[in-house]
């Protein structure tokens, strides 16, 4: 397999990367070169802006391209029809923000956005890849994507937690339901035969099961403390992003309920979640914590919350 990855040096695409690689794929990249330079120097990349010009890489042959980081719809179908006649297959990674009603939980034929929103503008994408390719792409609506090289700091924060001291402030309910997507697992779907528009999720868990993975990794018997949703929000705390991975809008309470049936029944396996939370403890910790060395949730605000009680 000839494959070529549009990006492949953050996070997504750089699963995809080792994983074509561990199957002994031959690996073309398109990127601009700022991002993680030199990461991969044996293998080809080509330079260049996808958004202005994808010459380099227009007349060449390829089996798949895997588009990792496609936003705007004009970007994504210069790339779709750059692109239509070289190579057999085009991967889309989209997002399971596209759908328009996050109280339900998602399932493929639901409505999607049709707004200038981050999900608007993915659903956006995918008409232009499936506008083009018909069966021969596959559209992967991911969920939460976690694991090493995250650039975001919402999952790392739960392991990295539970190697300082003191209670820790678990957010809303033990029974709250979570979901995510090891971004190797999505990486091994991507490259596998599905084609069709397809949600890429793992199992759901309850938040409290989510914990005790990441505590167990970090070796830690620290008591946690469930501090309900209306006290979280009384305190001024942000959801999410503030108090990593908590959903405090009723509006989005099935959006960790997404059916991934159809992905599965298409071969998608999800690694247990103890061995997603020791991968990404280790990764953080010889990161050395966050990327700009600031805490989701400080230390000092979690205790002033949780000596209020
Ligand atoms: N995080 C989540 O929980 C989540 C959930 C659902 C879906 N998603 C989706 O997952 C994907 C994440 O992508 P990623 O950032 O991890 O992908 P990635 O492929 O690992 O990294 C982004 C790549 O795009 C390249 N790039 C950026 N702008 C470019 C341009 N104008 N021209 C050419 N190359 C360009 C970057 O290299 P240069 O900077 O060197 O050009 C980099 O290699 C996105 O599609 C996102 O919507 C994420």
């Amino acid at each position: 397999m000839h494959l070529l990855v549009l990006g492949g040096t953050r996070f997504v695409g750089r699963a995809v990367v080792d994983r074509a690689l561990a199957l002994g794929a031959e690996v073309t990249l398109f990127n601009r070169g700022r991002t993680a330079p030199g990461l991969y120097p044996d293998l080809e990349t080509v330079r260049g802006d996808r958004t202005t010009d994808l010459s380099a890489v227009a007349g060449r042959r390829f089996d798949v391209v895997v588009d990792c980081a496609g936003y705007d719809p004009a970007v994504v179908a210069r790339s779709a029809d750059a692109l239509r006649d070289v190579v057999d297959r085009y991967v889309f990674v989209s997002s399971a923000s596209v759908y328009a009603d996050q109280s339900v939980p998602p399932v493929e034929g639901a409505a999607t956005l049709d707004d200038d929103s981050y999900g608007g503008r993915k659903a956006s994408c995918e008409r232009v890849v499936r506008d083009r390719y018909g069966d021969r792409c596959l559209v992967a609506r991911s969920g939460l994507i976690v694991g090493p090289h995250d650039p975001t700091e919402r999952f790392p924060y739960w392991p990295r937690r539970f190697r300082r001291p003191g209670p820790v402030l678990a957010p809303g309910e033990p029974t709250d339901p979570m979901q995510y997507i090891d971004v190797r697992d999505l990486a091994a779907f991507l490259l596998g035969d599905a084609a069709g528009t397809v949600n890429v999720v793992g199992h759901t868990l309850p938040m409290a099961d989510l914990l005790a993975a990441c505590q167990a990794a970090a070796g830690s018997a620290h008591d946690l403390v469930w501090v309900p949703t209306p006290d979280l929000l009384a305190a001024g705390l942000d959801p999410w992003m503030g108090v990593p991975l908590w959903i405090a809008d009723p509006e989005w309470r099935a959006a960790n309920l997404v059916d991934g049936s159809r992905a599965r029944a298409a071969g998608l396996t999800t690694r247990p979640v103890a061995e997603t939370a020791a991968d990404v403890l280790a990764w953080d910790t010889a990161r050395g914590g966050p990327a700009d060395g600031v805490e989701p949730l400080s230390a000092g605000d979690e205790q002033r919350l949780l000596a209020r009680r």
